[in-house]
This record gives structure tokens, sequence and C-alpha cells, in this order.
């Protein structure tokens, strides 16, 4: 694995990430504890992404997946999009009818329900909700037997970063048996769900899970159902740097709908994309707490059992190099948690440019807790870094902040939020408005917005610090929030 420096980095507009790195690093009078981790957010990133959606899959409404980020700037602002959410339990639905979300813009996807959370979710009458098996059926009989009901199936998530598949979703074979259940118990079912796993890595994927849909779909006509809500669920991918791409995906999506869901069947499209949205957004920075130099095969000096830990099949051969331990001060037990939960992949950057020929030595990155299993990176070839030093990791907006713990006092770290159009970032269509007149546009412009029932631009819930701008915050370079 190889590092890029910063001479390598994408810029984005008139400044690159790590510049905006830096400005922080240098504004030490914003941080309580100056060497403290933090996260940089580029909203102007969710935004081009919405555009992105809209343009590539007009007829999909998207239900933002909460579960995935659940940072107030970023549902403020889909909200605001008119953009819809998944919820997967009672304080996530809480959370957006907290910002004012109609409930026709809400879903409960979680097939499997806890008693009072359904409660919940009924006295609020939610757009619908999912279910996979019978025993839910008999709760929702008992607790709320008007409720809106879609059957999630089970779809082939085999390549999935994230497969789902293990535990949620009844198998096509088996869903007319549970259509026929809900049609004996007097429940509401109108449409099918399937989620293709998260990081889905195989477009056709889709094109299968559609098809299956279209089966159960028509099952749940013969028996009387109206079916009218397709919900083809998350999978999208959220940062270039994968191999399979947003378009490539929307364009089988969009092939599948033509073949078994064409216009005329007048079936409501959804999906609930979560990492789709933030995953490139948000940039973390961590810094360089402490070093640990180990010896690799130097006489005076043999640590053997460290030598094992940064060894693995990817190591160089003996030689007399020394090899370092870097411990940075977020961890597996914050956000790095996306390691063992989200499998992900991680990639180091260095702030501080290096030159070209620079040495690279055997190295390993560990967390800040005092668990030997805080492994962030078991092998990597870096440059020689100082404690102190400042490393970056792009594309951290999925699954990261949102299960990470404050195990051994570690909180997690802030984030500032970066709205300027002009200077500070610079993806896809910028042009020279101000942040409240891009959103502006962008509502004027969603079909999303427009189908919202009922204003959420009139009540947003206020951040924890001063917003100069009535309506939507101004988030600026420098605000904490
Ligand atoms: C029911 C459901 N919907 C949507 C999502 C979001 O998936 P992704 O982030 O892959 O888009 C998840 C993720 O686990 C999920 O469980």
């Amino acid at each position: 694995m190889n590092i890029i420096t910063k001479g390598d980095q994408y810029k984005r507009g008139g400044i690159s990430v790590p510049d905006l790195i830096w400005e922080k690093v240098n504004e030490t009078s914003v941080r309580e504890d100056v060497d403290d981790p933090f996260y940089i957010c580029d909203l102007q990133d969710i935004l081009a992404k919405y555009r992105r959606w809209i343009k590539l899959l007009p007829n999909v409404e998207p239900f933002y997946a909460v579960k995935c980020n659940s940072e107030p700037q970023v549902l403020q602002l889909l909200a605001k999009l008119g953009v819809g959410f998944d919820c997967a339990s009672k304080p996530e639905i809480q959370a957006m009818k907290d910002l004012d979300v109609d409930s026709s813009k809400i879903i409960f996807a979680n097939p499997c329900k806890q008693r009072s959370h359904l409660r919940y979710a009924a006295k609020h009458n939610l757009l619908f909700m999912t279910f996979d098996n019978e025993a839910e059926l008999d709760k929702v009989k008992e607790v709320c037997p008007e409720q809106r009901l879609v059957l999630r199936i089970l779809t082939d998530d085999s390549t999935a970063q994230c497969q789902l598949g293990l535990k949620f979703g009844c198998h096509p074979k088996k869903a007319r048996f549970l259509l026929e259940q809900a049609k004996t118990l007097g429940l509401n079912v109108i449409g099918v769900s399937f989620h293709v796993g998260s990081g889905c890595r195989d477009a056709s994927a889709y094109f299968k899970a559609i098809k299956s849909a279209r089966e159960v779909m028509d099952q749940g006509i013969q028996i009387g159902y109206k079916m009218e809500v397709l919900d083809i669920g998350g999978g999208f991918p959220g940062q270039e740097s994968v191999a399979l791409k947003f378009n490539e995906v929307a364009k089988v999506i969009k092939e599948a709908l033509e073949v078994h869901f064409p216009e005329t069947d007048k079936v409501r499209i959804i999906a609930e994309p979560g990492r789709y949205f933030v995953a490139s957004a948000f940039t973390l920075a961590v810094n360089v707490t402490a070093v640990r130099v180990v010896a690799r095969d130097c006489q005076t000096f043999k640590v053997p059992q460290s030598e094992d830990l940064v060894a693995n099949s990817e190591a160089p051969t003996k030689c007399e190099e020394p090899g370092y331990m870097y411990y940075v001060n977020d961890g597996v037990y914050g956000s790095f948690n996306c390691i063992l939960y989200d499998h992900a992949t991680v990639y180091p950057k260095l702030l501080k440019e290096r030159a070209e020929n620079h040495q690279e030595f055997s190295s390993s990155i560990w967390g800040p807790s005092c668990d030997g299993f805080d492994r962030i990176i078991e092998h990597i070839l870096l440059p020689k870094i100082n404690v102190g030093e400042w490393i970056y990791f792009e594309d951290m907006g999925a699954y990261t902040m949102c299960a990470g713990s404050e195990f051994n006092g570690y909180l997690k770290p802030k984030c500032f939020y970066i709205n300027d159009p002009i200077k500070k970032s610079g993806c896809y269509e910028r042009t020279k408005a101000s942040w409240e007149e891009c959103i502006q546009k962008e509502c004027n412009s969603s079909p999303h917005y427009k189908k919202r029932s009922r204003g959420m631009d009139t009540k947003m819930v206020q951040p924890s610090y001063k917003s100069t701008s009535p309506g939507f915050p101004t988030l600026e370079v420098g605000k904490y929030v």
C-alpha cells in the first residue's frame, strides 16, 4: 500500500482538503485541545450528490438512511432539499420529527421492530414500515393494524461490502405465504423492498433484485393487494475510489425499472441511500501522539513481540531498518469502528509534504485506547512521521462517527462544516452564489421538495452555535458546531 502525499492531492475549487486541514490545525484558538482529532465536512459535496441523484435517477425518490450518519447538519440539509428519511428506531424517527419532517417523508425500514417503537411510529402515521416475518405481522396486527406495510425480500448480496441478507429479508419463495398471512390478518401491504447489501460491488444485483421484486409484487396483486410501492433499498457507492461507480449502478437500475416497472404501472419507486450521500463529504484529521520504534533485526534491540505486531504477509523482508508504530488519537473504538463493522479499508495521507524520493519504512497505525485490539492499519510503508504531525483520512462520512464510542474517555471528534461554494470546495457545478442561494435554487428545482406536503423551511433545529442566517444556518470555516 502506498500513501499519497499532498502534492498528488485532488484539488477542490480554490482550496484543497489538506489546505483546509492546515487552516484548522493552525487556528488553535478554535479548539480547546489543539491536538484533538477533527472532521471537515464539505456540505457542498452532499448537495452535489443530491444533484447527481436527480439527474441520474429522476424517478427514484431518495429516503436517506439516518443510521449512516445522523449529524444534525446533514439531516437538516437533506430535509431542506425535500429528501425523505429511512429510520430504524424510535429515536431516529423522533430526530426527524424534531426537524419537522412530515411523516409522509419517513419510512420505518427495520423489519424487526421493538413493540414500543412500533407504537410510536404508528402514532406518527409514517409512509410505511417494512416486515419480513410472521411474528412481525402478529405484532403489527396487535399494535397498529392500520399501518401500511412493505414486504422486504432477500436478494443476492454475496459480493457486497456489508451483507445484510444473513439477518433480513424473506426468501422470495416464502413471500406468497407471508402475503397471504397478512391478508388473513386484514393487514395493509402496499409494496416490496429489498437491500442488495451495503457497498454493492455488482450492479447486476439490482437488476436481479428488481426482477424478483416484480414477481413478488405480482403475487401480492393476485392475492388482492394494490402493490403501489417498490423500495430498492441502499447499497449505492459513496466515494470515487470504489470500483463500481454510481453512474453504472444508476444505468442498470433505470434499465431494470423500464423492463419490470414501466411508468404506466404507476408504481412509486423509492430508495434508501446511506453512504451515497455522506461518505465522500467527510475527512478525518488525526494527530500522531506517540511513536514507537520497533527493532526489525537489530541485534542490540530485540523486541520479538513488537516485531510480530508489524509483520504480516506484506511485511518487508529482514533488514536493518527500523519499523515504526504510530499512535493516533482516534481508533477502532471511535471513527475507525468502520474497519470492523463496515469492513472498510482506510488510507492515511500525510498533511506535511515529503520530498519525492523520501524513504519509506514498515509502519503500523494504532488508536489511542489502552486496548491492543485498537489497531487501524496493520502494515503500511510510510515516511518517518514525527510526534505532533497530522494524518488525514478521506471518505470517512459513512458508518464512522455514528457507531463510535467514547471508550477510554476519547470523545468523538468535532466537525467543521464547510459550505462556501466559491473557495472552499470545488466539486462539480459551483456558482458564485451564496450558500443560501445555492440551497434555495436547489429547492426550487427539486422534485422532492415540491412533493412535500408541508413546509420544512420554517423551523430548523437550532445548531449549538449562533447562526448568522435565518432559516438555514450559515456554517463557516472555523466555526464549531
Ligand atoms: C434497511 C437499510 N436501508 C438502507 C441502508 C443504507 O445502506 P447504504 O448505506 O448501503 O446505502 C441500510 C444499511 O445498513 C439498511 O439496513
